[in-house]
């Protein structure tokens, strides 16, 4: 067997992907499926007054025009970040008010998607507007309550810690708006038949979807299926129930026939959720020797008037350093914009641009080499709540990527190094992710043939999570990777978490390798009975499973599919559940509801992250000022690495998603017109392979076993925290020009 966990196996659906074969939502078209079409407010906050929707309405091939007075009622679940499914708690088309610029106010059903949109065009609305403001309210920044504990921590004094340093970095970092532009859009197709709901989605947790229809429309969870069979990128795009989804689906209801939206790239970048604006300040003091005697980051995040979104930055960076006097503070700070939500390290993308410049800046002051710094105030501990790290390799990274990279090069001055008229620098920053593991279930089937069934409600969100479980199972039950077949995307199938969070390997491939557990198990209890063969009489708790092969006593052991065979039925089925033993009941609980319930990153006996460190050098050119990235070298250590060609590719895709946010990636705003300006992604900048000429990825050996059975930690937002100072750092180096707010253009430097 080559294609075991832990070696480099192309994706199966690979090929079906790039010939088109693979359905994603928007590919099912029910027939008789009319098309929807979003009327979205012009204006930020006010009333509607009036809509007039009779032209419309007059428009060849409209079939009808919803608004907040017509639109089939449901009941509103609540926002995410008030424990419910939806993406916001504010449903727009639930009265007149309105909220912020581009919230929908009106839905047009029509026969094709070209006079739907021509309907929607027809929609006169008129508004009463008061002002709105799109930059954050700072002077009534708050710590969001109920979860004061950990929104506010302080150990030590933070005080003392400074006034006994021999140096202190006290600055302020900020990170802009970033809009989602997934390549596959977003859109929702609901078909009802009497009240027996189906809803293709493209979705990051179908489970979440369905028992937040299921509540709205009072049906019970079996009369709901949804469905997302393939993502088109997703990154925490959709990852809930969103309003625009719930407005198709009610709408659906009300015609009588399928319905679907496809929200045009316009429209994305006000339905849905973002990642936020956020300030980050850091004060942070060490003694001569390098060692942090003092730790302070306060972080100001975005929010709108109506939901508390709290992605912490604080939680994760306080992790990271050992320091005896830490105070950490996580703030919110409104503006009138739809309510923001994940983006690819929700947090950690912003709070580290400004812990790990600090920390550069830092180094600079001590005269030490950025590196060393991270080395002495490495730790075994979690900092704050002492207990220890279930594995911690930040170290092993640093070591390996400052060596691929060639770190000794570099010359400690700012601007020492030069090739031409190009100014060249290195910068370096660490990497981090919190493994959170979620409960899941997983059945599977194996037969006689020599195949096997996968089937669970996880999500392939463009990661290559189809081979993934299909390679654990394979491993387990002694098949080629080929002979196993995995179904994931539909909520009726066994519950998985959301993928989110980097949960999806660790928890739905954990539940994978215990249903394959459960199955040899029940297996070996049927093969015993048996006369004739290697395991005829022995004991079934003496039975182990070692890849594939059924291992008894004194040197007994046959195939697990030679066992399987040898069964009267000739095939098996089992239903495997997996929890983290630190699990507690309540997340146990949400997460069978559809919600995000998880055990740590920090639980009662252990704290678990994964690491990395990236290295980048830059160019930055003496007369026309222009930044390039030639050279980028990671180095992450993550656990068990189950498929080293996809975990490659999204720790790569986080590194150039990392030079993106350096460089390119920044929503506008019309602050007079409290508005983003940008609309679409012709011109969303992005690196290209021009931009990007060297990405070194290095996977490290890690074994973990407290996190999971698999000893999996999370990566697929791992690759993207810390590259944006790294880029800093290193332009600082090149330059002598420290930049702190993100992105970095040409008029920076
Ligand atoms: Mo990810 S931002 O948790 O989808």
């Amino acid at each position: 067997m080559t294609e075991t966990i832990n070696t480099p196996v192309t994706r199966y659906e690979a090929l079906r992907k790039v010939t088109g074969e693979t359905k994603y939502a928007a590919d099912f078209m029910p027939a008789g499926m009319f098309f929807g079409e979003l009327v979205v407010s012009p204006i930020v906050r006010g009333q509607l007054t009036a809509i007039d929707i009779r032209e419309a309405l007059a428009e060849p091939g409209v079939i009808t025009v919803y608004t907040h007075e017509t639109m089939p009622k449901y009941e509103t679940p609540k926002g995410f970040y008030a424990g419910g499914p939806g993406t916001a708690s504010f449903w727009p088309m639930t009265g007149t008010e309105i909220k912020y610029a581009g919230q929908p106010v009106a839905f047009v059903v029509a026969e094709n998607a070209a006079a739907a949109r021509r309907g929607a065009q027809r929609v006169k609305a008129t508004y009463s507007k008061t002002a709105g403001r799109i930059e954050m309210d700072t002077a009534n920044a708050f710590v969001p309550v109920g979860k004061k504990d950990d929104n506010v921590v302080t150990k030590g004094d933070v005080k003392a810690g400074i006034a006994s340093a021999a140096a202190v970095v006290d600055e302020t970092y900020t990170t802009p708006f970033q809009h989602h532009n997934p390549m596959e859009m977003f859109s929702t197709t609901a078909h009802w038949r009497g009240e027996q709901l189906t809803v293709w989605m493209p979705s990051q947790s179908v489970r979440t979807a369905r028992a937040g229809v299921a509540t709205a429309f009072k049906l019970a969870e079996t009369q709901v299926e949804v469905l997302s069979p393939f993502v088109g990128g997703a990154f925490g795009s959709k990852a809930g129930l969103p309003p625009y989804a719930m407005l198709t689906i009610a709408a659906a209801r009300g015609v009588g026939a399928p319905v679907r939206l496809m929200v045009s790239r316009e429209h994305m970048y006000t339905v849905a959720a973002f990642r936020p604006e956020s300030i980050q300040k850091f004060r942070l003091a060490a003694s001569r020797d390098g060692r942090l005697t003092a730790f302070e980051h306060i972080e100001i995040a975005q929010t709108s008037q109506f939901d508390d979104v709290v992605n912490p930055g604080t939680h994760m960076t306080r992790s990271m350093y050992a320091c005896p006097n830490i105070h950490t503070e996580q703030r919110l700070a409104r503006s009138d914009t739809n309510t923001p939500g994940f983006m690819r390290a929700p947090n950690e993308m912003q709070s580290f641009f400004g812990l790990e410049s600090a920390m550069d800046e830092l180094a600079i002051k001590l005269k030490m080499d950025p590196v060393e710094l991270r080395r002495v105030n490495d730790t075994r501990s979690h900092p704050v709540k002492g207990v220890p790290f279930s594995s911690r390799s930040l170290m092993a990274c640093y070591d390996a990527a400052s060596k691929s990279f060639g770190w000794e090069r570099r010359t400690g001055a700012p601007k020492s190094m030069t090739d031409g008229d190009w100014l060249v620098g290195y910068g370096c920053a660490t990497s981090t992710y919190p493994t959170a593991v979620a409960p899941s279930e997983a059945r599977v089937r194996m037969y006689g043939a020599g195949t096997a069934v996968v089937e669970l409600a996880a999500h392939d969100v463009g990661t290559g999570a189809y081979t993934i479980m299909g390679q654990i199972a394979a491993q387990r039950l002694g098949l080629p990777v080929k002979a196993v077949e995995v179904f994931m995307g539909s909520s009726d199938l066994p519950i998985a978490p959301i993928s989110g969070g980097s949960v999806t390997s660790a928890s739905a491939g954990s539940a994978v390798h215990v249903a394959c557990l459960k199955l040899a198990d029940e297996i070996v209890r049927s093969v015993v009975t048996l006369k004739d063969n290697p395991l005829s009489g022995v004991d079934p708790a003496q039975v182990k499973l070692v890849d594939g092969t059924l291992q008894g006593p004194g040197g007994k052991s046959m195939s697990l599919l030679d066992a399987l065979k040898a069964t009267p039925r000739g095939e098996a089925v089992a239903n495997g559940q997996y929890a983290h033993p630190e699990l507690t009941e309540q997340a146990l609980r949400i997460t069978y509801k559809g919600g995000y319930g998880v055990a740590g990153p920090v639980t009662k006996t252990h704290a678990m992250f994964a690491f990395g460190a990236q290295f980048v050098e830059v160019r930055v050119h003496r007369w026309t000022h222009e930044i390039r990235v030639p050279r980028i070298h990671g180095a992450f250590a993550a656990g068990t690495i189950l498929n080293r060609k996809t975990a490659h590719s999204q720790l790569m895709g986080g590194m150039i998603w990392g030079i993106g946010s350096a460089l390119h990636e920044h929503t506008l705003v019309d602050h007079a017109r409290a508005r983003f300006l940008n609309t679409d992604i012709a011109e969303y900048l992005i690196p290209v392979n021009a931009d990007i000429a060297e990405v070194n990825v290095q996977m490290l050996d890690e074994r973990d076993d407290f996190v999971n059975p698999l000893g999996v930690k999370g990566i697929g937002e791992l690759g993207i925290v810390g590259t944006a100072a790294a880029v800093a750092n290193a332009i600082h180096h090149a330059t002598g020009k420290r930049l702190r707010a993100l992105p970095f253009t040409l008029k920076d430097v």
